[in-house]
């Protein structure tokens, strides 16, 4: 019997290869913690709608989607064509341009807290400036996370121990960063509410489909509760929709929920698939970073921002050709609609098998779990999150997980870790070889004994 990691390496030496080459450059080999994969990475040439090809010429079913940025798909024509006629322009003008002004009106006409518009380059320093922004406007330090929920890896974000010790301490933050740092489980409205009462909190600052993209579902009761228990208290409500934000709805969680937010963060699709972010939300707040009418940096007064590439032509004009699409509300829907059958379809290959787990999803998000009890689902996409404190939930082995998405990956199609961003570009037949993949996969998993 071949093994699924012995197929995994035969199908991809030239993957293999090229981690070799990688391996002397990059600490272990990889760009980005997540890409990161055991015996190696995937390498990939060229991607197209819903699938790419890596470099041992695989055709694969993509459902990393460029992390999450591609509701579109890789290389839709308008995107593609708005780029291209940008860089006959010029890639960077040092300067301001009507692209970024067209791009903030569109963000401002589809995400309701977007008073104010600040581009950034990522998803991180959208974060780092949406709660230095809280911080400066209320004068308070304290910023209260939600354990597991993901915004990035700057200092305030990338870990902090939890009340309960579950959260770990990240290494090479300063004690004074952690000290004003709060991580409380995310479905609890006690410890909230306790929270704001007992800290003079900043800013709540969470992924408002839940952590992790979702994986472990936010009880939608949260956001108004979220909402009413930070305006009490005087702290300000920072909804992360750097994944959720187009994606969701056109107009983010925010828009789907009628909660809006004071701040809001934005990257991934807001920038077509280019590098971009944003940190949006109420004039008053946005506005201390104005530098009226001093004309110095006047950091006393003020919150600095500057950045090289902030709104770059490419991003721009990308994020504009995107918006557009994204604002019809169409991919949205087809790229939902398609979750929802193939989430089904994935519960049904598990039950066919006689294995514990799930699959779940939101929006077009999906989440698997396999060797391990799921609560009972609420209509085989939903899952039931009532009462699921974020560290109660079941949990996959890393070896399940592992050899799940190598097992996928040698079927054709690529998981994002244990789940997958169904993009506007996916068809049924990319969804029924995604069900076929999973049903072969968790056959040679119990072969193997995995499952
Ligand atoms: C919810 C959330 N916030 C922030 C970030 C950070 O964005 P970026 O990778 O653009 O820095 C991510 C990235 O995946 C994210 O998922």
């Amino acid at each position: 019997m071949t093994t699924i990691l012995e197929r995994y390496e035969q199908l991809h030496a030239a993957s293999e290869r090229l981690h070799q080459r990688a391996l002397p450059l990059f600490p272990d080999g990889v760009t980005h913690d997540i890409r990161l994969f055991t015996p190696f990475p995937l390498y990939v040439e060229r991607a197209q709608g819903a699938h790419k090809w890596d470099v041992d010429g695989n055709d694969i079913v993509d459902l990393v989607m460029g992390h999450g940025a591609l509701l579109l798909g890789h290389n839709h024509p308008q995107v593609r064509e708005a780029v291209a006629q940008q860089l006959g322009r010029g890639t960077h003008y040092g300067a301001s341009q009507e692209l970024e002004i067209e791009w903030a009106e569109r963000v401002q006409r589809l995400i309701p807290s977007a008073e104010l518009v600040r581009f950034t380059s990522s998803g991180t320093e959208a974060t780092m400036m949406a709660i230095r922004l809280a911080r400066a406007f209320t004068g308070r330090d304290t910023l209260v996370r939600f354990a597991n929920h993901f915004h990035g890896w700057n200092d305030n974000v990338v870990g902090a121990p939890d009340r309960e010790g579950v959260h770990p301490h990240a290494l090479g933050l300063p004690d004074g960063t952690l000290a004003n740092v709060v991580v409380i489980p995310q479905n609890d409205p006690d410890v909230l509410r306790q929270t704001l009462q007992e800290e003079e909190v900043a800013a709540v600052i969470l992924e408002p489909t839940g952590a992790g993209w979702g994986t472990i579902p936010l009880d939608p009761a949260m956001l108004p509760l979220l909402r009413e228990t930070t305006q009490e208290a005087g702290a300000l409500l920072i909804f992360d929709e750097v994944v959720t934000g187009f994606r969701v709805a056109p107009g983010g969680v925010q828009a789907a929920s009628g909660v809006t937010p004071d701040l809001t963060t934005l990257a991934k699709i807001l920038a077509g698939g280019l590098p971009g972010g944003a940190v949006v939300g109420r004039r008053e707040v946005l506005s201390i970073i104005e530098l009226k009418d001093s004309g110095k940096m006047d950091f006393a007064r003020r919150v600095p921002h500057q950045g090289t590439f902030n709104a770059n032509p490419l991003s721009a004009a990308a994020g504009n050709a995107a918006l557009d699409l994204v604002a019809t509300g169409e991919p949205q829907r087809d790229a939902t609609t398609l979750n929802q059958t193939l989430v089904r379809r994935l519960n049904e290959a598990i039950r066919d098998a006689g294995i514990a787990g799930c699959a779940y999803g939101h929006a077009s998000m999906f989440h698997l779990i396999l060797g391990a009890e799921c609560p009972p689902p609420v209509d085989d996409f939903t899952w039931n999150w009532q009462n699921q404190p974020s560290h109660r939930v079941p949990v996959m082995s890393g070896n399940v997980s592992l050899a799940l998405r190598r097992g996928m990956i040698n079927e054709g199609v690529d998981l994002m870790d244990t789940g997958g961003m169904v993009s506007a570009a996916h068809t049924e037949e990319d969804a029924e070889r995604t069900i076929a993949a999973l049903r072969r996969t968790i056959a040679q998993m119990k072969e193997e004994e995995i499952l």
